[in-house]
């Protein structure tokens, strides 16, 4: 935990160093400060998940781990960045002509495969989860990923329920049973003796918001349309497009889609709709997560891509 609040603050020293305006240059010591998350991942056309995140205790014990990673990804150089694929063996290394054949002949794809960590499978019997993956965002190429991260924090009705039509009473901690993960388990797990904790191998606690329903407190996410939803999926083969439509729009009739520009500082600001301490972050990590300034990261990116994209 110790650790984290650490991680947190160098994010923090990281993006007050950066000027907004301009685009920043990365040293070799911050990428850890983004990529050390498991659950980071986007969804890619081809390998279907693509996994961002690095572990990095792990990541300092392979044969390459006293490199920087800048001596083999040569193009990331801006925050932020999409798509920087470019990789090389031999800025310094790697160059007999033995070596040169030998790397010809060994795939570059999965070579951090043994450092990273995501969930493969939550079954949360929710409607979302009929239609939606458990890593669902695709579009807004660098928020994507830290959304995506947060499906493992938290349920789907934290950041898309339609708040004008419930009144949240307070945000609490939900379990999840069977969560299967490819790497490490990780994330929260949480009990009201024994507060947050690292997790067991296959139940996760998540953020979900909490309202009355019939005189008693509940977590609200959506079990009600499940069986309607697993109908929906199995017939709309059939449906036409109309069809289609109407019935999404009755799936989605409670969510809101959050705005990605504002989405970060909804929580991490003094503003933060989630207070922290009454859910059992210490006052240290409270703190740390409100003043984390990364979302001011996802407003560059709006500057910076958009003209030329
Ligand atoms: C401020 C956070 C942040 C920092 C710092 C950062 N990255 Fe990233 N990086 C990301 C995010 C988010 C993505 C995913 C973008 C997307 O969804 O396409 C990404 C994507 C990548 C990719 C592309 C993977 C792919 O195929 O989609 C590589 C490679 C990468 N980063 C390496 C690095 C390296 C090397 C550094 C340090 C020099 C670094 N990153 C620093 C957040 C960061
Ligand atoms: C010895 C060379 C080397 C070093 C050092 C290195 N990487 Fe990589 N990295 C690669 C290769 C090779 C790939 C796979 C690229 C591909 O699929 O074409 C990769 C892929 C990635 C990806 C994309 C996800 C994936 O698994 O394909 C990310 C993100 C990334 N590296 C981040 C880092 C970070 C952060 C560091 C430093 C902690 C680092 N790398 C250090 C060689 C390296
Ligand atoms: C019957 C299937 C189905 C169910 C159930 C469902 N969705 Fe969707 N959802 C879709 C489809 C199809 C789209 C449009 C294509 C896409 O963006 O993936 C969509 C789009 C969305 C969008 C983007 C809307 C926009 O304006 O771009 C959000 C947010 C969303 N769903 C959240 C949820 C949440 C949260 C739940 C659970 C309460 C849920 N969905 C349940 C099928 C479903
Ligand atoms: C931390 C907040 C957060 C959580 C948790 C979250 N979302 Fe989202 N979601 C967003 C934001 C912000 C956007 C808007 C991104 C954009 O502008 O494209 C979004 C967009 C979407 C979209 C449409 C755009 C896309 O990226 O493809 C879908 C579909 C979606 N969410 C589904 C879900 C589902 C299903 C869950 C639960 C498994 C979920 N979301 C959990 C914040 C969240
Ligand atoms: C609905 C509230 C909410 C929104 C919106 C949200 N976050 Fe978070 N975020 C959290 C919570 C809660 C945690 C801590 C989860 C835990 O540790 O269990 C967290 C953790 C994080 C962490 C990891 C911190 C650490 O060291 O554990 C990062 C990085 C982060 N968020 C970035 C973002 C970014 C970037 C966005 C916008 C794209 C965003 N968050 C939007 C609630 C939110």
């Amino acid at each position: 935990m110790g650790n984290k609040v650490f991680n947190l603050l160098l994010i923090c020293i990281f993006i007050i160093t950066f000027p907004l305006h301009s685009t920043a240059k990365v040293e070799d010591s911050a990428c850890l400060t983004c990529h050390q998350y498991p659950g980071l991942v986007r969804q890619d056309d081809n390998t279907g998940l693509k996994i961002l995140h690095i572990d990095s205790e792990k990541y300092r014990t392979t044969p390459h781990g006293h490199l920087d990673c800048k001596a083999c990804h040569l193009d990331v150089d801006k925050i932020p960045h999409v798509g920087n694929n470019m990789t090389t063996c031999q800025s310094g290394c790697h160059q007999s002509d033995k070596d040169i054949a030998l790397l010809a002949k060994t795939p570059r794809k999965g070579f951090h495969r043994n450092e990273q960590s995501v969930i493969t499978n939550l079954e949360d019997k929710t409607s979302c989860k009929v239609c939606h993956k458990i890593y669902p965002h695709k579009k807004e190429p660098f928020a994507r990923a830290f959304l995506n991260m947060h499906t493992g924090y938290m349920v789907c009705e934290v950041c898309h329920l339609d708040r004008s039509k419930f009144t949240v009473s307070r945000y609490d901690w939900v379990q999840t049973r069977d969560v299967a993960f490819q790497g490490d388990a990780f994330g929260s797990f949480y009990t009201p003796d024994n507060n947050i904790s690292q997790k067991s191998d296959s139940i996760l606690s998540r953020i979900a918001p909490y309202v009355y329903k019939d005189g008693k407190l509940q977590a609200l996410m959506n079990t009600w349309d499940t069986d309607g939803a697993h109908k929906v999926c199995s017939s709309r083969s059939r449906l036409d497009e109309d069809e289609k439509t109407i019935e999404i729009r009755h799936y989605h009739r409670d969510v809101v889609k959050m705005e990605h520009t504002t989405a970060c500082v909804e929580c991490h600001s003094s503003m933060s709709m989630i207070d922290f301490s009454s859910l059992g972050f210490t006052t240290e990590q409270a703190v740390a997560l409100k003043n984390l300034n990364i979302g001011n990261i996802i407003k560059k990116y709006e500057v910076f891509y958009m003209p030329s994209m």
